[in-house]
């Protein structure tokens, strides 16, 4: 007897085109209902009204570190005292820094700028256009790849950013971890299965103001949403439990003891950070690093503080508490202590110029809240 395989098979083959369909109208009517938001509640944003690569590739790098809020400036900065990829890579690499200065992470512009003269001089100033070339760049990774050759290239490409987790894991109930290996490769898969391969930059763009906009990680706007119905988040009352997010490594606590030399004639010392790290090539007043944090008389009793050639000195401290600047994986403890001497070997920036170094923000807020005092110095 011929069996017929499909006779055999057919619950599970019923199952298999269901499932396909429901998927396919569902994922159909997901994109389409986002985009229809997208029209509605867009942000008007400067790199939204051009497809010019170079211009989205600054707003992406730069989106990464800050809110669009504050990315407004920093890409009106740089969009006009580099309007081509040429001023960049033509750029000095100090003016770079400065300019990115409060945008934290100096690594990024250290690598946009590599990747402007690569650009420049390797490719004829012309960007790639499809994802893998694009992610080769330095500094370009899964997420700005994806931006760019989706935004500008049309290519479809989805992007996954934290506001795209936390869209994904609400609406369809997923809780693996948006931090571990198995949650990145299944949120991408998620997020590309969806994509509206006819729009995909708008799309992109879209989920990604619905989640800054709509679906906020805290109070999200649920009333209004065009998931209501579907959001597994909303069904079961956990919009504050996804995202699920592993729990980072432990934060390393670290004492800065920071020296503001001020002498008789107005300068100051500044040390360029040369070590591979976060601030290499930014300024910084001289440090003298503890293991806890130490007073005054710990300070000048210190065999650093011993070895700096002072001849008089007064010092007091500037800041009662501490200034606990915190990064990823350190919280750094910072006391500014100002150090009046006649004069001072190394001391030979003037104050006045003090402002055009590139420093990291932690020196940036003390130099702001400590000019007021400057004034009446200078
Ligand atoms: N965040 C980063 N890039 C974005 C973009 N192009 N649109 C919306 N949000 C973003």
């Amino acid at each position: 007897m011929i069996i017929n395989p499909f006779q055999k098979n057919k619950p599970i083959i019923y199952l298999i085109i269901i499932t396909y369909f429901c998927a396919f109208s569902v994922f159909m009517s997901f994109s389409s209902q986002l985009i229809s938001w997208y029209h509605e509640n867009k942000r008007e944003l400067p790199w939204r009204s051009t497809k010019n690569p170079y211009h989205i590739w600054l707003s992406e790098i730069m989106l990464q570190q800050t809110r669009v809020a504050q990315g407004l400036s920093y890409y009106a900065t740089f969009t006009e005292t580099f309007p081509t990829v040429f001023d960049l890579a033509a750029a000095d690499e100090q003016l770079v820094l400065k300019l990115w200065q409060g945008l934290g992470y100096y690594s990024r512009a250290r690598n946009l700028h590599f990747t402007a003269k690569h650009i420049a001089e390797n490719l004829e100033g012309e960007f790639p256009s499809d994802f893998k070339s694009l992610k080769a760049l330095k500094g370009v990774g899964d997420y700005t790849a994806s931006a760019i050759a989706s935004i500008a290239f049309n290519q479809p490409n989805a992007v996954v950013d934290g506001n795209v987790y936390r869209v994904l894991s609400r609406i369809f109930g997923i809780d693996t971890p948006i931090n571990s290996t198995e949650g990145i490769k299944e949120f991408k898969a998620l997020a590309q299965s969806l994509i509206d391969q006819k729009q995909p930059g708008t799309f992109n763009q879209a989920i990604m103001d619905f989640g800054a906009m709509q679906c906020k990680p805290a109070n999200p706007d649920c009333g209004n949403c065009p998931f209501q119905n579907s959001c597994y988040a909303k069904k079961e009352d956990k919009q504050d439990v996804l995202p699920v997010k592993l729990k980072k490594t432990k934060v390393r606590k670290r004492f800065f003891n920071y020296l503001v030399i001020l002498t008789e004639d107005g300068k100051t010392q500044l040390n360029q950070r040369t070590s591979k790290g976060i601030w290499q090539n930014l300024y910084e007043f001289p440090l003298i690093e503890s293991s806890n944090l130490i007073p005054e008389s710990e300070l000048i009793n210190s065999s650093d503080f011993k070895a700096l050639p002072f001849k008089n000195f007064e010092i007091s401290l500037f800041n009662e508490k501490p200034v606990v600047h915190k990064l990823s994986h350190q919280h750094l403890h910072t006391q500014f202590w100002i150090v009046e001497t006649s004069n001072f070997d190394g001391a030979n920036i003037s104050w006045r110029d003090v402002q055009d170094y590139p420093v990291p923000v932690l020196m940036a807020n003390f130099l702001k809240q400590f000019s007021s005092n400057i004034k009446s110095f200078l």
